[in-house]
């Protein structure tokens, strides 16, 4: 019988930090409208890449597994902001850690993509189709918000990276249930409409804005997720006693404290980050679980549960055990190009180039 371990895991947050007072000096908000509502008080702003944030994840995980690049065999890339659509990014990234012998995919459910790349690869590993996967869950979603005209999504987004890797093992641990879903007809409630093809093919500009019903998604995130948990919980015979860890998406503290409440978890062993990160979509996962084993609290042997939601309205949960090592094997040097840059004025630049594109294309 074989089993799908995590013995890897690596995060890498971009330096520059935005906090909620700094928002509050360009864009129509306060810092307590915005902690109070959602438990953010800061994030962080990408000056590089989506694949540079994840390069610099998938090399400390690789390192804390003490594995080469060559023995990875999948490179799964979960992520909503892809450099490019074609080639994929996962390709990208394995020319950069040269992972020549990968199988490359990105893999598109929003916030929910860590998770159902996580189930699906696991699946391959217990199927012995595959020996060794990186899973990686990166965004920068920085890049979408509209700063000056939509507040309401502008403020509850960062930039980050995660990764984990899985290795096909006998020893009796690691995922064991998995379920994923989407909510039919709830496409609307947090979208991008005008950004792909549809809008290429009728020679429109591509619109970055962000459609979003922050309430709906709120409601819906709190049934979708408990259902999933409920549902891995029962197929696995697994009561919520045996329960040592919960690592939910960090979309906002007032959902993770309503799940919590609904599937009667006490919030000690809810693990949540997002105070310093905000939402980074489908790198809140991975970067969640890596400051839950820096700060000690993943213990040899623990059960845990990953809950996630995200834009289609997709949801989903696991349920894997540890296995013993918590701490990494080896440590990776590489690193970015530094910025000198802060939070703030990055997102300044950024509110200049998207006024005077659409200037552009209001000239046209
Ligand atoms: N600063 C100040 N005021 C604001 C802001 C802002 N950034 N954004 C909206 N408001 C105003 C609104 O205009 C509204 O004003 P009005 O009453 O005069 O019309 C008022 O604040 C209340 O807005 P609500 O939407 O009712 O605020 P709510 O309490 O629902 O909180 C929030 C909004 C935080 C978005 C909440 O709905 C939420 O957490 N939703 C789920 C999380 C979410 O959607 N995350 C996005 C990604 S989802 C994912 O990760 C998959």
């Amino acid at each position: 019988m074989l089993y799908a371990q995590i013995t890897g895991w690596g995060r890498f947050l971009p330096p520059a930090v935005l906090t909620n007072e700094e928002i509050a000096t360009v864009v129509d908000t306060s810092s307590e409208w915005i902690s109070s509502r959602t438990g953010i008080n800061a994030r962080r702003i990408s000056h590089v890449m989506n694949v540079d944030l994840a390069h610099v994840a998938a090399e400390r995980a690789l390192a804390c597994a003490g594995i080469s690049a060559l023995d990875v065999d999948v490179i799964a890339y979960a992520t909503t902001t892809p450099d490019e659509i074609i080639p994929n990014t996962a390709s990208l990234l394995q020319g950069k850690l040269g992972a020549a012998n990968a199988a490359c995919f990105d893999l598109n459910a929003a916030c929910t993509a860590f998770l159902y790349s996580f189930n699906m690869v696991s699946d391959m590993i217990r199927a012995g189709s595959i020996k060794t996967a990186l899973v990686i869950g990166s965004e920068r979603l920085s890049s979408l918000m509209d700063w000056a005209n939509k507040r309401d999504s502008a403020v509850l987004f960062g930039d980050g990276a995660g990764a984990v890797v899985l290795q096909a093992s006998e020893q009796k641990s690691g995922f064991f249930q998995g379920k994923l879903g989407c909510v039919q007809d709830t496409r609307g409630l947090l979208a991008m409409p005008d950004f792909g093809m549809h809008a290429v093919a009728q020679h429109r500009p591509l619109e970055v804005s962000l459609d979003f019903s922050g309430r709906e998604i709120f409601r819906n995130a709190v049934n979708g997720m408990a259902a999933a948990c409920t549902d891995v919980l029962q197929n696995s015979g697994t009561s919520l006693d045996d329960i040592d860890l919960v690592i939910p998406h960090q979309a906002n503290t007032r959902i993770i404290e309503a799940l919590a409440k609904r599937l009667e978890i006490p919030m000690e062993k809810v693990v949540v980050t997002l105070g310093n990160y905000a939402n980074t979509s489908t790198a809140s996962i991975p970067i969640a679980l890596c400051e839950a084993l820096e700060e000690g609290r993943v213990k040899p042997g623990m059960t845990i549960l990953i809950v996630a939601f995200g834009a289609g309205l997709t949801w989903g949960a696991s349920l894997f055990t540890w296995a013993d090592r918590v701490t990494p094997l080896g440590e990776s040097d590489v690193a970015l190009p530094t910025t000198d840059k802060t939070g703030l004025e990055l997102i300044l630049e950024a509110i200049e180039v998207r006024a005077e594109a659409a200037k552009r294309n209001s000239s046209v």
